[in-house]
């Protein structure tokens, strides 16, 4: 049989990975898609670079148009990344009859539902393993091995920059800004990293999961985002004290007024595997109702990794390019017409547990007045610890974890502990997933 002819849009790190491992595995993969996959045109800016990496074995451009549009191109994978160029070159592919396989999280949890549709339109498909989790084939989990579910949930460490900078900040005793600094000398961390560290990235991989996993559009727009740049060591520290770790997750749970679409640090028991994932690696797990729990660990990022995943893409499609359209598993697992238009909760509605720390003024009465105000909003605690005050200090630090209480219930409780006189500044809050 012919080969399959593929155009790759950006050969930096992912699409050298990509052309080194279609490469060196081309039989083995041959040997599953039923025939061979071959890169036969490249668009990059750095077309010399291109011409080193792939040995001058393919056309090489810097007008990616001309491979979106190219005629003898099957499947266009692209790896740009970005919403601005990526998404007209996933459109102008789409809309030339190419397949596409992108690695782009920001560009399907922005823009996804315009671009699927632009797929269902023109019977092409869109695969996007490699947009979430790097390596791990989550995406084939979630679409097609638990389609027997209902999914309940999913909670995934699905960065691992701000991963690895918790493990250092939990193993070391050392402060955020110290440990960025140290991700970025090593390379883990990009010089600019925004995305990464307020969570910005593992929202777009949230969404991407609710989307699949409950059959929704994408509304990333609607995910709530916290960071772990404000995250304090100390909070760290009396998590550990607790029996708790704390972890960046990305969080998407199915309620029956709506979803929870969430991105935040919080606690996790430490006798969860989940909360044993450390450093850069990435882990999802789901909660579906048949199966039960189920657990996906790997490298989420890194050239071969996600260039395994973009690769399973490109045979998926290769096996079921001349199938006819219906018959071909739906981009967004549910079938186009089956997906509902479920609202993304307010963050003010999600139900979950609390850490709480205060500082407070050492002296009697004060725990009561802390403790009354909790219980007249029906919030109970769960454990507590006070660190001992030093000689001569006035002053000491409260923790409390909380049972589940509903969010807006939990503000206002806050509200009223922070007005108390014997409570100095903000109370600290985090909250706490016990998976
Ligand atoms: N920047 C991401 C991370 C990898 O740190 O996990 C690509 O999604």
């Amino acid at each position: 049989m012919k080969p399959i002819n593929v155009g790759l849009l950006g050969i930096g790190t992912v699409g050298g990975g990509v052309f080194a491992v279609l490469e060196r595995n081309a039989d083995e993969i041959a040997r599953r898609a039923g025939r061979e996959i071959r890169i036969t045109a490249v668009a990059d800016r750095d077309t010399e670079r291109a011409r080193r990496l792939t040995g001058g074995t393919v056309k090489l451009t810097d007008d990616a148009f001309s491979v979106t549009r190219d005629l003898e191109i099957d499947i266009v994978v692209e790896l740009i990344g970005g919403v601005g160029m990526a998404k007209d070159l996933a459109l102008s592919a789409i809309e030339s009859g190419k397949h596409l396989v992108t690695a782009n999280k920001a560009l399907l949890a922005v823009h996804g539902n315009e671009i699927f549709a632009a797929a269902h339109r023109h019977d092409v498909m869109v695969a996007f393993e490699a947009a979430v989790a790097g390596g791990i084939p989550i995406i084939k989990a979630l679409r097609e091995g638990l389609s027997a579910n209902r999914i309940e949930w999913v909670a995934g460490i699905i960065n691992g920059t701000t991963n690895f900078i918790l493990s250092e900040m939990r193993d070391k005793g050392l402060p955020f800004d110290e440990v960025l600094r140290q991700a970025q000398r090593l390379g883990y961390a990009e010089t600019d990293p925004t995305f990464d560290i307020e969570g910005v990235d593992a929202a777009h991989k949230a969404t991407i999961m609710s989307a699949i996993a409950f059959g929704i559009p994408m509304q990333f727009d609607k995910a709530h985002i916290e960071g772990i740049s404000r995250l304090e060591s100390v909070d760290i520290a009396y998590a550990g004290q607790l029996g708790y770790r704390i972890k960046l997750l990305g969080i998407a749970r199915k309620r029956p007024e709506g979803i929870e679409l969430r991105v935040h640090p919080a606690l996790v028991p430490a006798s969860r595997l989940l909360a044993n994932v450390e450093g850069a690696m990435n882990a999802v797990l789901v909660q579906a109702d048949a199966v039960g729990a189920t657990l996906y660990y790997g490298k989420g990022a890194g050239a071969e990794p996600t260039a395994s995943a973009v690769i399973a893409d490109l045979v998926d499609i290769t096996r079921l390019h001349t199938a006819d359209p219906e018959h071909r598993v739906p981009h967004l697992a549910f079938q186009p017409d089956q997906v509902l238009d479920v609202p993304v909760l307010p963050i003010e509605e999600t139900v979950t547990s609390y850490y709480l720390r205060m500082r407070v003024l050492d002296k009697s009465g004060v725990l009561a007045d802390i403790t009354r105000i909790l219980a007249d909003s029906d919030i109970s605690i769960d454990a507590m610890i006070q660190r001992e005050a030093g000689e001569g200090e006035s002053q000491t630090d409260i923790i409390m974890l909380t049972h589940q209480t509903v969010e807006k219930n939990a503000i206002a409780a806050i509200a009223r502990i922070e007005a108390l006189d014997s409570v100095q500044g903000k109370v600290t809050r985090l909250r706490l997933e016990t998976l």
